[in-house]
C-alpha cells in the first residue's frame, strides 16, 4: 500500500519517473505525452538507430514531430537508451512492443516475453508495470505474471501490474492520445489505483474494467468490430456493384441516419499493425477454448481477397476501355501506405497490389508523397528500393489505381491526364472525373 501512495503522490506532485519500452508508433507518442505532462521519461528500444535519432532531438515518425522530441530531450524530460536496466529508477514502466502474428497466424508473444524478461531483474520494488501492447484475453496473466514471479516479484505486492490497451490511431488528426479515454484494469485494487494515477496524467478519462482479461477483450473487440464491418462493406460493394449501385453513395447516405448506423468504407484491403492482425489473436484463443470465431475468420478471408479484386478490376477495365492487356500496361499506383496521410507500410495492401501488378507483367510505378521509397519488408523483399515517381509526365500511363486516399494528391490533374482510373477509395465520388473513365474497385 505504501508503494501505491508513493506513486499517487509522485504523479500528483510532478516527480514521477516512467519508463516506456518500445518507442514505435505507440511508444514514442506515449513517451512524449508523459514528458509533456511533466514526467521524467526513460525511453527504451532495442533499435540503436532509433535511440541515436531521438538523442539528437529528432524523430523517425511523422506522427511524433521532431519539434516535440527536441523539446523533450533538451529539457531532459526524455532520455533514450537501449539499456533495459534503466528501468531501475522508474516508478512506472509501460510496455509498447510489437505483438505480430507468427506461424499459422498464431499470436507471436516473443517481444512481450523478451521485454519482461529483460526488465524483470531491474524493476524497482513497489513500481507499476503496465502492458499496452494488444494481446489476447488472458495473455497478461499467462505470460507477464509468471516471468515476474520467476524473477522473485510477487505481483500486486512487489510489482503492481496493469493492462492498459493503446487505442491510438496514428495520423488521425481528430483524435490524439489526449482525447482518447483510457480503458484500464489492475491486477488488484492497489495496481488499479497506481495505474489510475499514472494514466490520469495523459488521458482525458479512465474507464476501469473489472479484470485484466476484460481490458484485453475490450481492445480486441474494438478491432474485431472494425475488421468485420470493413469486410461487410467490402462484400456489399461487390453485390451493389453488380446492380450498378455505388457503395460510397450508399454509405454516405446511410450515414445521415442519426442513430443505429456507423459508416465504414470499402477499400483495397486491411493494413497497419492492428486490424489485419488482432482478430487472429481472438480466433486463436477461441480455438484453444474449443470454440470458433466464425465471423472473425470470414472477415479475414473477405478482407484479404481485396488486393486481388482491385487488380482483377483493373485487368477487366483495361481490356474493356483501353483494349489492352494488364501484361505490359503502364500503371501508376496512387499511394502505397495502408491509410491516408501516414507513411506506414506495415501490412499495407499497397504492397500486395504492387506485387500482383508486377507479377502480372504490368509496368507498375507508384506515387506516394508520404513514402518516398519502400524499405525492406519480410513479405515483399522484391519491392525494397522501389521509389515514388513524381506527378509529372502522367501521359505515359494507361491507367491509375487509387490505393491510398492521401489528401495532398492532385486527383483532378490525374483524371485530366490519365484516361482510366480504378478507384478503390471512392476519392472521385465528390470530384470531377474530367476526361478519365473512373471505375470503382
Ligand atoms: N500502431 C498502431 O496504430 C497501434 C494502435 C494501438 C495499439 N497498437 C499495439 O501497440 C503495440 C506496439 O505497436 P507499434 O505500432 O508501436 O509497434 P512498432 O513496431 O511501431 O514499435 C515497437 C517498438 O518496440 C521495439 N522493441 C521490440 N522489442 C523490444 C524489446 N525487447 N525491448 C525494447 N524495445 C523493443 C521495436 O524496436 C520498435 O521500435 C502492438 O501490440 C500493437 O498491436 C498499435
Amino acid at each position: 500500500m505504501q508503494s501505491v501512495k508513493r506513486i499517487v503522490q509522485k504523479a500528483e506532485n510532478g516527480s514521477l519517473t516512467a519508463a516506456v519500452i518500445g518507442l514505435g508508433y505507440v511508444g514514442l507518442p506515449l513517451a512524449l505525452a508523459l514528458a509533456d505532462a511533466g514526467v521524467k521519461v526513460i525511453g527504451v528500444d532495442v533499435d540503436p538507430s532509433k535511440i541515436r535519432i531521438l538523442s539528437q532531438g529528432e524523430s523517425y515518425l511523422t506522427t511524433a514531430p521532431s519539434k516535440r522530441v527536441a523539446a523533450a530531450i533538451a529539457s531532459n524530460r526524455l532520455v533514450a537508451t537501449t539499456d533495459h536496466a534503466a528501468v531501475a529508477s522508474a516508478d512506472a514502466t509501460l510496455i509498447a512492443v510489437p505483438t505480430p502474428l507468427g506461424a499459422g497466424r498464431n499470436p507471436d508473444m516473443q517481444f512481450v516475453e523478451t521485454t519482461v524478461r529483460a526488465i524483470a531483474p531491474h524493476l524497482k520494488k513497489g513500481s507499476l508495470l503496465s502492458l499496452e501492447s494488444t494481446v489476447y484475453p488472458g495473455a497478461t496473466r499467462e505470460t507477464v505474471l509468471p516471468i515476474l514471479e520467476a524473477a522473485g516479484h510477487e505481483p500486486g505486492r512487489d510489482i503492481l501490474v496493469s493492462y492498459a490497451p493503446e487505442r491510438e490511431d496514428p495520423g488521425n488528426s481528430n483524435f490524439a492520445l489526449a482525447d482518447i479515454p483510457k480503458v484500464l484494469a489492475g491486477f488488484d485494487a492497489a495496481s488499479q489505483e497506481a495505474a489510475n494515477a499514472v494514466y490520469r496524467l495523459i488521458s482525458p478519462s479512465i474507464r476501469e474494467v473489472s479484470s485484466l482479461e476484460t481490458a484485453e477483450a475490450v481492445k480486441i473487440t474494438e478491432n474485431v468490430f472494425r475488421a468485420v464491418n470493413i469486410a461487410l462493406v467490402n462484400e456489399l460493394k461487390h453485390i451493389y456493384g453488380k446492380m450498378g449501385v455505388d457503395i460510397f453513395e450508399v454509405v454516405d447516405a446511410a450515414a445521415t441516419k442519426p442513430f443505429g448506423y456507423m459508416p465504414f468504407y470499402p477499400g483495397p484491403g486491411l493494413g497497419g499493425h492492428c486490424i489485419p492482425i488482432d482478430p487472429f489473436y481472438l480466433a486463436w484463443r477461441a480455438r484453444q477454448l474449443d470454440t470458433e470465431a466464425r465471423f472473425v475468420e470470414l472477415a479475414g478471408e473477405i478482407n484479404s481477397r481485396q488486393p486481388e479484386i482491385v487488380v482483377e478490376t483493373l485487368e477487366r477495365a483495361l481490356k474493356l476501355h483501353a483494349g489492352i492487356e494488364l501484361e505490359g500496361a503502364s500503371v501508376l499506383m496512387i499511394g502505397i501506405a495502408y491509410k491516408k496521410n501516414v507513411n506506414d507500410l506495415r501490412e499495407s495492401p499497397g504492397l500486395e497490389v504492387m506485387s500482383l501488378l508486377r507479377r502480372a507483367g504490368a509496368k507498375a510505378e507508384y506515387h506516394d508523397p508520404w513514402t518516398p521509397s519502400v524499405g525492406l519488408t519480410r513479405q515483399y523483399p522484391e519491392l525494397a528500393g522501389l521509389a515514388s515517381v513524381p506527378m509529372e509526365g502522367l501521359g505515359k500511363f494507361e491507367a491509375a489505381v487509387i490505393i491510398t486516399d492521401h489528401d495532398d494528391i492532385d486527383y483532378e490533374l490525374l483524371a485530366a491526364e490519365i484516361p482510366l482510373i480504378v478507384d478503390s477509395r471512392g476519392v472521385y465520388r465528390n470530384l470531377d472525373g474530367r476526361a478519365a473513365k473512373i471505375i470503382r474497385a
